[in-house]
């Protein structure tokens, strides 16, 4: 949701450095970007609407400035447009924002009652105008600076030049992320960490109601009454390159490629019984999980639900974090709810963690961003090791947190001896060595199926019990990054009136790793055959009388979601690739949802 980079250096190649830095961030919104930078002690602003390379053109990038801030939009308050996007300016005050200002309208009538006038629908200019009211009033940056924090009502991540003060850039947040780092001769913000990893891979985390001031030499962090904050830096250790695409085509190919990895990464963690023990004993005294998150992370959730259910006996709630953010829960003190997130700033989820935190109910986030708020707020955390992720549309995450919730099953199997340690020492086994079973999805050819799904603006992916846990998430897939409109059905639900939609050849992908349910499944396949649908189908064996089948490697039951999630992101990857659609940024959609 938007992204900020601010860069303050010895050198005076502040443009180059901004706008590489918002091609890092782009995955986090790209409606419109803008930039302000100092020029002979003034400050210049240049903005465009559409992606970053269109203000990259308009822009003379060897400008002699060694300090500036930049921001890539995702729309919320105000058209994606030339006026709404970021810098925004008033008086000597120009700012960068992430995050709503939920009293804006408010604030903007008060201001416009003393004369300010308002050239954006942006919630954004509310805080430029404020903090230039204050300056005026005080002449002091950071007076006004807590002065306009104490009138906010929302979140914000904030960089924020003053024409008064050409050497300094100042930052603020509240529920969004913000990290400030430092090489040897320039200081950066950013809102996350593959934007500087090119400068350093030194950071500090900003919190709420502390204030960064940076200079090219020096990071000064002060608390709300403007005492200095000694905070402790910390490094990423992850690979630097792995924010790059390499050779592959898109990011999110490159990620789906990666998944081997990212197992092998998990596995090493949890390589025998002494370390799931070591790891998740503290699951053991639970006896009931909520499960709360957002889209893909949630259908990890529904997952879970019915893997903890069915072999450990434990019951499950899992739910959308922005309803449940709004009604009851029935949590007690044998309950812990469990937070999964990639970005681990998802702001429903975020609220959900300090919602339940409140009735001092137990937390554990499933999580890929180490430091992330969420990761930071929760009781127990468990990393997914993915490492960065850029597609906007999830692949290598949802693995990631998919393996973890398949150790936490075996893990709480083994411990209430629903699993034997033969069993448990089987599927950690086959776990380590998914590796050729992997190539060979990785290896096989989805094109001649994705030309005919290409063409149709309908799809149903149809799947009982955890197929259709995997059915959800493979038509968040499709949808998302080819716009072919999609449903997920349990697959004994359609003929209760969906089924109407099935027309003459409407693809119908159906998933079939679950012995208990699969003659049922095939019923309803029948049944929409019968409707003249064009049936795919993906299992372990081979199916008569379907028009295509994905073959899986024979596996545990435990392990087959795992399997049977590959082929259908790189479906949907190739079936997007055919319709030509911007694979790894998709419209109206942004990595990372920071607000409501
Ligand atoms: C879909 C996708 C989203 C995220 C959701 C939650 O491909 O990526 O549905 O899963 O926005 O994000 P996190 O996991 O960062 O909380």
């Amino acid at each position: 949701m938007c992204g900020i980079i601010g860069y303050v250096g010895e050198k005076k190649n502040a443009l180059k450095v901004l706008i590489t830095g918002l091609k890092a961030l782009e995955y986090r919104g790209y409606d419109s970007s803008g930039i302000a930078y100092f020029k002979n002690q003034k400050i210049e602003v240049a903005k465009e609407k559409g992606k970053i390379e269109k203000l990259e053109k308009i822009l003379n990038l060897s400008t002699s400035s060694n300090i500036g801030i930049a921001h890539t939009r995702w729309a919320t308050c105000g058209i994606p447009d030339k006026i709404n996007a970021h810098p925004h300016s008033s008086g000597k005050i120009t700012i960068v924002h992430n995050g709503i200002i939920e009293n804006y309208e408010q604030l903007k009538k008060e201001l416009e009652k003393e004369g300010y006038h308002f050239i954006s629908q942006t919630d954004s200019e509310t805080i430029a105008v404020l903090l230039d009211k204050y300056y005026k009033e005080s002449q002091d940056i950071l007076k006004s600076i807590i002065k306009t924090k104490k009138r906010l009502t929302g979140s914000y991540a904030l960089a924020i030049l003053c024409e008064d003060i050409p050497s300094k850039i100042f930052a603020i947040r509240k529920d969004n992320p913000l990290i400030i780092a430092k090489s040897n001769d320039a200081s950066f913000i950013a809102s996350d960490i593959p934007a500087i990893l090119n400068y350093t891979n030194q950071y500090y985390i900003l919190d709420e109601n502390e204030i960064a001031i940076l200079s090219k030499d020096k990071i000064d962090f002060k608390n709300d009454t403007l005492e200095t904050i000694n905070k402790k830096v910390l490094t990423f250790n992850g690979d630097k390159n792995s924010s790059t695409k390499g050779d592959f085509s898109h990011y999110m190919l490159k990620e789906i490629f990666e998944e081997k990895d990212v197992i092998k990464r998990i596995v090493k963690d949890y390589n025998d019984i002494d370390q799931l023990i070591q790891n998740l004993s503290f699951l053991k005294k639970y006896k009931k999980f909520d499960i709360v998150a957002c889209g893909s992370a949630y259908h990890i959730g529904v997952i879970a639900k019915y893997l903890i259910e069915e072999h450990i006996s434990i019951p499950v709630n899992v739910e959308v974090a922005s309803e449940y953010r709004y009604k009851n829960n029935f949590l007690d003190n044998e309950s812990l709810a469990i937070f999964i997130s990639q970005s681990g700033e998802t702001a429903d989820t975020l609220a959900c963690v300090r919602k339940v935190k409140e009735k001092n109910i137990d937390t554990l986030g499933i999580i890929n961003v180490e430091e992330s708020s969420i990761a930071r707020e929760v009781d127990y955390a468990i990393y997914t090791k993915a490492g960065p992720e850029i597609a906007v549309a999830t692949t290598k995450a949802f693995l990631a947190q998919l393996i973890i919730i398949v150790l936490i099953t075996l893990y709480l199997g083994y411990e209430k001896k629903y699993f034997t340690k033969e069993f448990l020492n089987e599927r950690l086994n086959e776990l380590s060595n998914m590796d050729s079973d992997i190539d060979t999805i990785l290896n096989s050819s989805y094109e001649k199926m994705a030309k005919i799904i290409a063409k149709h603006q309908n799809v149903f992916f149809l799947g009982r019990n955890i197929d259709y846990g995997i059915a959800l998430e493979a038509s968040l897939k499709l949808k998302e990054i080819s716009y072919i409109h999609s449903e997920a059905y349990p697959a004994g639900e359609l003929k209760h009136g969906t089924i109407s939609l099935i027309e003459k050849n409407t693809p119908v992908i159906s998933i079939l790793t679950k012995n208990s349910t699969f003659d049922k499944t095939i019923n309803n396949i029948k049944e929409v055959k019968t409707r003249g649908a064009y049936s795919i189908i993906i299992s372990t064996k081979k199916i008569a009388d379907t028009e295509e089948i994905i073959l899986i490697p024979e596996k545990n039951e435990l392990l087959l979601p795992i399997l049977a999630i590959i082929p259908l992101q790189l479906l949907a990857y190739h079936v997007a690739s055919i319709r030509g659609c911007d694979i790894d940024k998709p419209r109206n959609l942004a990595k990372s949802v920071t607000v409501e």
